[in-house]
Protein backbone atom coordinates (compact mmCIF):
# COMPACT_ATOMS: atom_id res chain seq x y z
CA UNK A 1 0.00 0.00 0.00
CA UNK A 2 1.16 3.20 -0.64
CA UNK A 3 1.50 6.62 1.45
CA UNK A 4 2.21 9.82 0.69
CA UNK A 5 3.05 12.60 3.26
CA UNK A 6 4.09 16.44 2.70
CA UNK A 7 6.41 16.74 6.20
CA UNK A 8 9.26 14.34 7.51
CA UNK A 9 9.88 12.13 4.52
CA UNK A 10 11.87 11.72 1.73
CA UNK A 11 11.66 13.79 -1.51
CA UNK A 12 10.52 10.51 -4.29
CA UNK A 13 10.89 12.88 -7.39
CA UNK A 14 7.50 12.05 -8.20
CA UNK A 15 5.32 15.42 -8.93
CA UNK A 16 1.54 15.75 -7.58
CA UNK A 17 0.37 16.30 -11.01
CA UNK A 18 2.86 13.81 -12.93
CA UNK A 19 3.26 15.15 -17.06
CA UNK A 20 0.46 12.26 -18.03
CA UNK A 21 -2.20 13.45 -15.68
CA UNK A 22 -1.66 17.43 -16.98
CA UNK A 23 -1.74 16.52 -20.38
CA UNK A 24 -4.78 14.09 -19.97
CA UNK A 25 -6.83 16.19 -17.61
CA UNK A 26 -6.24 19.16 -20.13
CA UNK A 27 -7.28 17.14 -23.05
CA UNK A 28 -10.75 16.36 -21.06
CA UNK A 29 -11.39 19.92 -20.09
CA UNK A 30 -11.29 20.73 -23.79
CA UNK A 31 -12.98 17.49 -25.33
CA UNK A 32 -15.75 18.15 -22.33
CA UNK A 33 -16.15 21.36 -23.58
CA UNK A 34 -16.43 20.45 -26.74
CA UNK A 35 -19.15 17.60 -26.11
CA UNK A 36 -21.20 19.98 -24.02
CA UNK A 37 -21.57 22.95 -26.64
CA UNK A 38 -21.84 20.46 -29.27
CA UNK A 39 -24.45 18.41 -27.17
CA UNK A 40 -26.30 21.57 -26.27
CA UNK A 41 -26.95 22.28 -30.37
CA UNK A 42 -27.91 18.76 -31.03
CA UNK A 43 -30.42 18.84 -27.82
CA UNK A 44 -31.73 21.99 -29.27
CA UNK A 45 -33.14 20.72 -32.93
CA UNK A 46 -35.32 18.02 -30.35
CA UNK A 47 -35.56 18.89 -27.18
CA UNK A 48 -36.34 16.76 -23.64
CA UNK A 49 -37.80 19.30 -21.32
CA UNK A 50 -40.07 21.65 -23.29
CA UNK A 51 -39.45 25.38 -23.14
CA UNK A 52 -35.63 24.15 -22.39
CA UNK A 53 -33.20 25.91 -24.85
CA UNK A 54 -29.71 26.82 -24.88
CA UNK A 55 -28.70 30.10 -26.30
CA UNK A 56 -26.58 29.85 -29.77
CA UNK A 57 -23.95 31.83 -28.51
CA UNK A 58 -23.21 28.76 -26.02
CA UNK A 59 -23.36 26.81 -28.77
CA UNK A 60 -21.34 24.62 -30.71
CA UNK A 61 -22.30 24.70 -34.65
CA UNK A 62 -24.53 26.93 -36.26
CA UNK A 63 -27.11 23.92 -37.02
CA UNK A 64 -27.45 20.37 -35.61
CA UNK A 65 -25.53 18.80 -38.33
CA UNK A 66 -22.97 20.69 -37.73
CA UNK A 67 -23.24 19.90 -33.75
CA UNK A 68 -23.37 16.65 -34.60
CA UNK A 69 -20.08 16.59 -36.76
CA UNK A 70 -18.31 17.94 -33.36
CA UNK A 71 -19.84 15.94 -31.02
CA UNK A 72 -18.58 13.14 -32.90
CA UNK A 73 -15.15 14.26 -33.55
CA UNK A 74 -14.61 14.97 -29.54
CA UNK A 75 -15.81 12.08 -28.72
CA UNK A 76 -13.11 9.99 -29.82
CA UNK A 77 -10.92 12.60 -27.85
CA UNK A 78 -12.80 12.24 -24.90
CA UNK A 79 -13.39 8.11 -24.54
CA UNK A 80 -9.60 7.61 -25.76
CA UNK A 81 -8.33 10.18 -23.38
CA UNK A 82 -10.63 9.06 -20.66
CA UNK A 83 -9.48 5.51 -21.15
CA UNK A 84 -5.66 6.49 -21.08
CA UNK A 85 -6.00 8.31 -17.81
CA UNK A 86 -7.78 5.56 -15.79
CA UNK A 87 -5.80 2.83 -17.10
CA UNK A 88 -2.70 4.94 -16.08
CA UNK A 89 -4.27 5.90 -12.88
CA UNK A 90 -5.21 2.35 -11.98
CA UNK A 91 -2.32 1.08 -13.07
CA UNK A 92 0.08 3.42 -10.80
CA UNK A 93 -1.98 3.36 -8.07
CA UNK A 94 -2.14 7.00 -8.01
CA UNK A 95 -6.20 6.78 -8.38
CA UNK A 96 -6.44 5.25 -5.23
CA UNK A 97 -3.31 7.18 -3.30
CA UNK A 98 -5.13 10.70 -4.33
CA UNK A 99 -8.91 9.48 -4.44
CA UNK A 100 -9.39 6.82 -1.64
CA UNK A 101 -10.06 6.35 1.61
CA UNK A 102 -13.13 8.73 1.92
CA UNK A 103 -14.35 8.85 6.07
CA UNK A 104 -17.74 10.28 6.34
CA UNK A 105 -16.54 12.51 9.24
CA UNK A 106 -14.25 14.06 7.04
CA UNK A 107 -16.66 15.37 4.45
CA UNK A 108 -18.70 16.82 7.31
CA UNK A 109 -15.82 18.35 8.77
CA UNK A 110 -14.56 19.83 4.96
CA UNK A 111 -18.45 21.05 4.48
CA UNK A 112 -18.77 22.48 8.05
CA UNK A 113 -15.28 24.53 6.94
CA UNK A 114 -16.53 25.40 4.04
CA UNK A 115 -19.52 26.99 5.36
CA UNK A 116 -17.22 28.86 7.68
CA UNK A 117 -15.63 29.93 4.20
CA UNK A 118 -12.06 28.25 5.47
CA UNK A 119 -10.82 26.96 2.14
CA UNK A 120 -7.25 27.43 2.85
CA UNK A 121 -6.01 24.08 1.05
CA UNK A 122 -2.60 24.72 2.65
CA UNK A 123 -1.34 21.21 1.78
CA UNK A 124 -1.95 20.52 -2.74
CA UNK A 125 -0.80 16.96 -2.19
CA UNK A 126 -3.68 15.58 0.01
CA UNK A 127 -7.52 16.19 -1.36
CA UNK A 128 -9.89 16.69 1.08
CA UNK A 129 -12.41 14.29 1.38
CA UNK A 130 -15.41 16.46 -0.84
CA UNK A 131 -12.80 17.07 -3.61
CA UNK A 132 -11.93 13.42 -3.39
CA UNK A 133 -16.04 13.03 -3.64
CA UNK A 134 -16.36 15.48 -6.23
CA UNK A 135 -14.15 13.99 -8.77
CA UNK A 136 -15.16 10.74 -8.34
CA UNK A 137 -18.46 11.55 -9.03
CA UNK A 138 -17.04 14.06 -12.53
CA UNK A 139 -15.44 10.60 -13.22
CA UNK A 140 -18.25 8.15 -13.22
CA UNK A 141 -20.59 10.97 -14.87
CA UNK A 142 -17.85 11.15 -17.86
CA UNK A 143 -18.07 6.55 -17.97
CA UNK A 144 -22.14 7.17 -17.67
CA UNK A 145 -21.57 9.59 -20.87
CA UNK A 146 -19.63 7.47 -22.82
CA UNK A 147 -22.08 4.32 -22.19
CA UNK A 148 -25.20 6.32 -22.31
CA UNK A 149 -23.73 7.78 -25.54
CA UNK A 150 -23.10 4.72 -26.80
CA UNK A 151 -26.81 3.62 -26.54
CA UNK A 152 -28.20 6.90 -28.33
CA UNK A 153 -25.83 6.77 -31.11
CA UNK A 154 -26.14 3.03 -32.39
CA UNK A 155 -29.21 1.80 -30.41
CA UNK A 156 -29.53 -1.30 -32.86
CA UNK A 157 -26.65 -2.60 -32.69
CA UNK A 158 -26.08 -2.02 -29.03
CA UNK A 159 -30.17 -2.59 -28.28
CA UNK A 160 -29.22 -4.92 -25.30
CA UNK A 161 -27.40 -2.26 -23.76
CA UNK A 162 -30.12 0.80 -25.14
CA UNK A 163 -33.13 -1.60 -23.64
CA UNK A 164 -31.05 -1.66 -20.32
CA UNK A 165 -31.09 2.05 -20.31
CA UNK A 166 -34.92 2.35 -20.41
CA UNK A 167 -35.02 2.42 -24.25
CA UNK A 168 -33.88 5.20 -26.68
CA UNK A 169 -35.15 7.83 -24.82
CA UNK A 170 -34.48 6.63 -21.60
CA UNK A 171 -31.13 6.75 -22.61
CA UNK A 172 -31.44 10.02 -23.97
CA UNK A 173 -32.57 11.15 -20.59
CA UNK A 174 -29.19 9.68 -18.70
CA UNK A 175 -27.22 11.59 -21.07
CA UNK A 176 -29.11 14.62 -20.42
CA UNK A 177 -28.59 13.94 -17.15
CA UNK A 178 -25.14 13.17 -17.30
CA UNK A 179 -24.41 16.53 -18.89
CA UNK A 180 -26.18 18.06 -16.19
CA UNK A 181 -23.85 16.75 -13.44
CA UNK A 182 -20.73 17.43 -15.13
CA UNK A 183 -21.80 21.27 -16.14
CA UNK A 184 -22.55 21.25 -12.34
CA UNK A 185 -19.05 20.05 -11.27
CA UNK A 186 -17.16 21.91 -13.91
CA UNK A 187 -18.55 25.14 -12.12
CA UNK A 188 -17.98 24.29 -8.68
CA UNK A 189 -14.59 23.15 -10.04
CA UNK A 190 -13.03 26.02 -12.25
CA UNK A 191 -14.83 28.79 -9.02
CA UNK A 192 -12.67 26.66 -6.42
CA UNK A 193 -9.54 26.52 -8.68
CA UNK A 194 -9.84 30.13 -9.29
CA UNK A 195 -10.37 30.72 -5.51
CA UNK A 196 -7.05 28.97 -4.58
CA UNK A 197 -5.14 29.90 -7.83
CA UNK A 198 -1.95 27.83 -6.82
CA UNK A 199 -4.16 24.57 -7.42
CA UNK A 200 -4.32 25.63 -10.73
CA UNK A 201 -0.69 26.88 -11.39
CA UNK A 202 0.28 23.11 -10.13
CA UNK A 203 -2.45 21.40 -12.64
CA UNK A 204 -0.32 22.97 -15.28
CA UNK A 205 3.32 23.28 -14.11
CA UNK A 206 3.21 19.96 -11.55
CA UNK A 207 3.03 21.26 -8.70
CA UNK A 208 5.55 20.27 -5.48
CA UNK A 209 7.55 17.36 -5.23
CA UNK A 210 5.77 14.46 -3.65
CA UNK A 211 7.00 12.56 0.05
CA UNK A 212 7.35 9.84 1.07
CA UNK A 213 7.28 8.72 4.58
CA UNK A 214 11.31 7.87 5.97
CA UNK A 215 10.70 5.43 7.80
CA UNK A 216 7.97 2.08 7.18
CA UNK A 217 6.32 2.14 3.67
CA UNK A 218 7.34 3.23 0.89
CA UNK A 219 5.10 3.74 -1.83
C1 LIG B 1 -11.43 24.42 -18.00
C2 LIG B 1 -11.89 23.76 -17.01
C3 LIG B 1 -11.08 23.15 -15.89
C4 LIG B 1 -10.21 23.74 -15.00
C5 LIG B 1 -9.80 25.20 -14.94
C6 LIG B 1 -9.75 22.70 -14.10
C7 LIG B 1 -8.85 22.85 -13.07
C8 LIG B 1 -8.34 21.85 -12.26
C9 LIG B 1 -7.35 21.99 -11.23
C10 LIG B 1 -6.70 23.31 -10.84
C11 LIG B 1 -7.14 20.78 -10.66
C12 LIG B 1 -6.19 20.45 -9.49
C13 LIG B 1 -6.97 20.56 -8.22
C14 LIG B 1 -6.07 20.42 -7.01
O1 LIG B 1 -4.90 20.05 -7.12
O2 LIG B 1 -6.56 20.74 -5.90
C15 LIG B 1 -7.97 19.83 -11.33
C16 LIG B 1 -8.03 18.47 -11.06
C17 LIG B 1 -8.98 17.61 -11.58
N1 LIG B 1 -9.95 17.94 -12.51
FE1 LIG B 1 -10.14 19.72 -13.48
N2 LIG B 1 -10.34 21.52 -14.46
C18 LIG B 1 -11.17 21.76 -15.55
C19 LIG B 1 -11.95 20.83 -16.21
C20 LIG B 1 -12.21 19.56 -15.75
C21 LIG B 1 -13.19 18.66 -16.32
C22 LIG B 1 -14.09 18.97 -17.52
C23 LIG B 1 -13.14 17.52 -15.59
C24 LIG B 1 -13.96 16.26 -15.72
C25 LIG B 1 -15.22 16.24 -16.06
C26 LIG B 1 -12.11 17.69 -14.57
C27 LIG B 1 -11.77 16.74 -13.65
C28 LIG B 1 -10.72 16.83 -12.76
C29 LIG B 1 -10.23 15.73 -11.95
C30 LIG B 1 -10.81 14.30 -11.91
C31 LIG B 1 -9.13 16.21 -11.23
C32 LIG B 1 -8.23 15.41 -10.30
C33 LIG B 1 -7.10 14.97 -11.21
C34 LIG B 1 -6.12 14.00 -10.58
O3 LIG B 1 -5.49 14.35 -9.58
O4 LIG B 1 -5.97 12.91 -11.15
N3 LIG B 1 -11.57 18.93 -14.70
N4 LIG B 1 -8.72 20.51 -12.29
Amino acid sequence: MSTIVVDGGFATGRRLHPWPVRIMHWTNAVAMIVMIGSGWGIYDDSVIFHGLHFPPSLRIGSWAAESLLWHFAAMWLLALNGLAYLTYGVATGRLRERLLPIRFADIVATVRDTLRLKIAHDDLTVYNAVQKVLYIVAILAGVSQIVSGLAVWKPVQFSGLTALLGGFQGARLIHFLGMAVIVGFLIVHVALSLLVPRTLWAMLAGGPRLRAPRAGRRP
